[in-house]
This record gives structure tokens, sequence and C-alpha cells, in this order.
């Protein structure tokens, strides 16, 4: 990493909001559901789906959660008007669940019950430590009530992650699986990329074994590299699995994968609330960052 990159991912935490909106504009759809649904139907047009997500994290009242709970109902009603080949992301802590679980569970139950009942999908993401119990829990929940219509996330840094999935519920298993991009402390989440990536792996190895629908969602080739072999030792058909990217990564790589024959949903996230998602992003990967100054500046 150069020191302009090592400088960005340490300060871009503190970094202010107008600085950060020059170099986020690639990793969001725009500010309105318009934005999301015409970044979708590009991609469609190309064959690729999406999962739409209203930014929103760690809210602070239960109006909020009401507010981000309908708004989502409005964006899978507006998926299925539109006939968009995508399905919506969500926060649980943007349904409360770091105020009231229970709370959190009802919102959440409500958005995936309108999702069943239009045959589309909910996906959980997966947030900090302190949520992956309550997360896994309601999960669990819904599964049961919903079936297919529901999944969630598991994160390969988590140390652990395997035997989350020996718990797992086999029936209509439908999981992503991505790297984790919280900041954890070492006793709970590997820190080691090579260990990292090698959990990554052993996890879809076994999401694998036990018939799960995965999301492959990383942009690492070595491990698309890797999810390929066990694609083949498992004899999957094309619709058993999908990768993952995000809005903004990589397009070389999103065209490779498509072109190799798979299903690739991208992760389509829009609204107001970008600074955090955006500040992630760019602690991620300072490149993006240096590049616009470059451009910016003819450098
Ligand atoms: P890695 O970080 O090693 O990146 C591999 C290569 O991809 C890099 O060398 C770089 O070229 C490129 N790249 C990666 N990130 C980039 C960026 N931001 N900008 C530009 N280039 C970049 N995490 C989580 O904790 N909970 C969740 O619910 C989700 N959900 C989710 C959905 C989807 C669809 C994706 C793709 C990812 C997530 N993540 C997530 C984020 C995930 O945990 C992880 O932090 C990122 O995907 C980056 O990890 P990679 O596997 O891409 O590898």
């Amino acid at each position: 990493m150069s020191a302009l990159n090592f400088l960005i991912s340490k300060t871009i935490m503190h970094v202010p909001g107008p600085v950060v909106s020059i170099f986020a504009k690639s990793y969001i759809a725009g500010q309105e559901l318009s934005d999301a649904v015409r970044v979708t139907r590009d991609f469609n047009k190309q064959g690729i789906m999406t999962t739409i997500d209203l930014l929103g994290e760690f809210i602070k009242t239960k109006d909020q959660a009401k507010y981000f709970k309908e708004r989502c109902i409005e964006i899978l009603d507006t998926i299925n008007k539109e006939k968009l080949d995508s399905n919506l992301s969500i926060k649980p802590t943007q349904m409360g669940l770091s105020l009231d679980e229970d709370f959190a569970l009802e919102n959440i139950r409500e958005i995936v019950a309108h999702a069943a009942s239009i045959n589309n999908f909910v996906r959980v993401d997966m947030e900090d430590t302190p949520n992956t119990d309550k997360t896994l829990k309601l999960h669990a929940e819904l599964k049961k009530e919903f079936g297919k219509s529901v999944g969630t996330v598991l994160q390969s840094y988590l140390r652990r992650t395997p035997s989350d999935i020996d718990n797992l519920d086999p029936k209509d298993l439908n999981i992503r699986l991505c790297k984790g991009i919280y900041n954890e402390p070492r006793e709970l989440a590997y820190k080691d990329p090579y260990i990292v990536n090698q959990n990554f792996i052993h996890c879809l190895d076994k999401l694998f074994a036990k018939g799960a629908y995965v999301g492959i969602a990383t942009h690492d080739e070595k491990l698309i590299f890797e999810s390929l072999r066990l694609i083949e030792k498992y004899n999957l058909k094309r619709e058993d699995y999908e990768f993952q990217m995000l809005l903004g990564v990589d397009e070389q790589l999103r065209k490779i994968i498509v072109d190799g024959g798979h299903r690739l949903r991208v992760y389509v996230p829009f609204g107001k609330d970008w600074l955090p998602y955006s500040k992630r992003r760019l602690k991620e990967n300072p490149k993006i960052a240096t590049h616009a100054l470059r451009q910016m500046f003819g450098i």
C-alpha cells in the first residue's frame, strides 16, 4: 500500500462528507429510488440481476425504523411494477435491531411477508458482531415462516462462521458469503487476509455440501477461481448459485463472470444516508480516492 493509500485508509472516517461525496459517486446509484431503478434496468439489459439497498443503518428512533420499513415495501412494489430482475437487501439495524429485537423482527417480518406475497426475496445483511447472534436468530425465525423468500449473510473473517453454518437449517437455505467489512477485535475475527480467504473457501464448501444456494460476494479473483473449482466439484447448475459484486467495483471482472456463463447480481445502494457506506467502501479501497485525485489534478 502506498503512503497516500495508507493515509486515506487511516483517516477516511474523519474526512468531511462533502469531500467523501467526490469519491463516493461510483458506489451509489443516486439519492432517489428512480436512480436505483435506472441502474437496475441498465444491468438487467446486460443480463445482470441486482439487489437494491436503501442506505441507512444504526437508526436512533423507532419512527426512523418505521419510515425505512415503509420505504422498503415501496421498493419491493416498484421492482414488481417495473418488472425488474432485482430483490431487496436490508440492514437489521435500519429496522431497529439495536433498539429493540422484537420490534425489529416485526418490521422485517412485514417486509419479508410482502416480498413473499409478490414472489420476491429479502436479504438480511450482516452488520457488526454485537448484532450477529440477533441477526441469525431473526433469520431462523423468518425462515420457518417464509422459507425461500428470505436469506442472510455470513462473513468469513469471523472465527465462528463454520460453526454457524453447522447450526443452519438446510431447508431453502440462501446465504450470501462475503469476507466482512466491520472493524472487529482479533478474538472474534481473523486479521490475516490469507486466513480470511481460506475460511471463505472452507465456508463455501460447507454451504454447498449442505445444499445451500450461495451468493458468492467477492471481487477477489483468487476466491472466484477457488469458488469455480467448488462449483465443478459439486457439479452445480447455473441456477444453483450466483456471484455478487458491489456497484462501482471492477467492471472488467463483472464482464468476465457474465461471459463465463454465470449468474451475477450487483448490489445497488441508493438514498440520502450515503456517508457511512461510502466511507467503508473508501477505507476498503483507498486506491479509488487516489485515482479520483489523480484525475482531478491531472497527476
Ligand atoms: P478484497 O477486499 O480483497 O478486494 C479484492 C479486490 O477487489 C481488490 O484488490 C480491489 O481491486 C477490488 N475492490 C474491493 N473492494 C473495493 C472497493 N470498495 N472499491 C474498489 N475496488 C474494490 N460485508 C459485510 O460485512 N456484510 C454484508 O452484508 C456485506 N454485503 C455485501 C454484499 C455484496 C454484494 C458484496 C460484494 C460485498 C458485501 N460486503 C458485506 C462487503 C464484503 O464483506 C467485503 O468487505 C468486500 O466485498 C471486499 O472484499 P472482497 O471479497 O471483494 O476482497
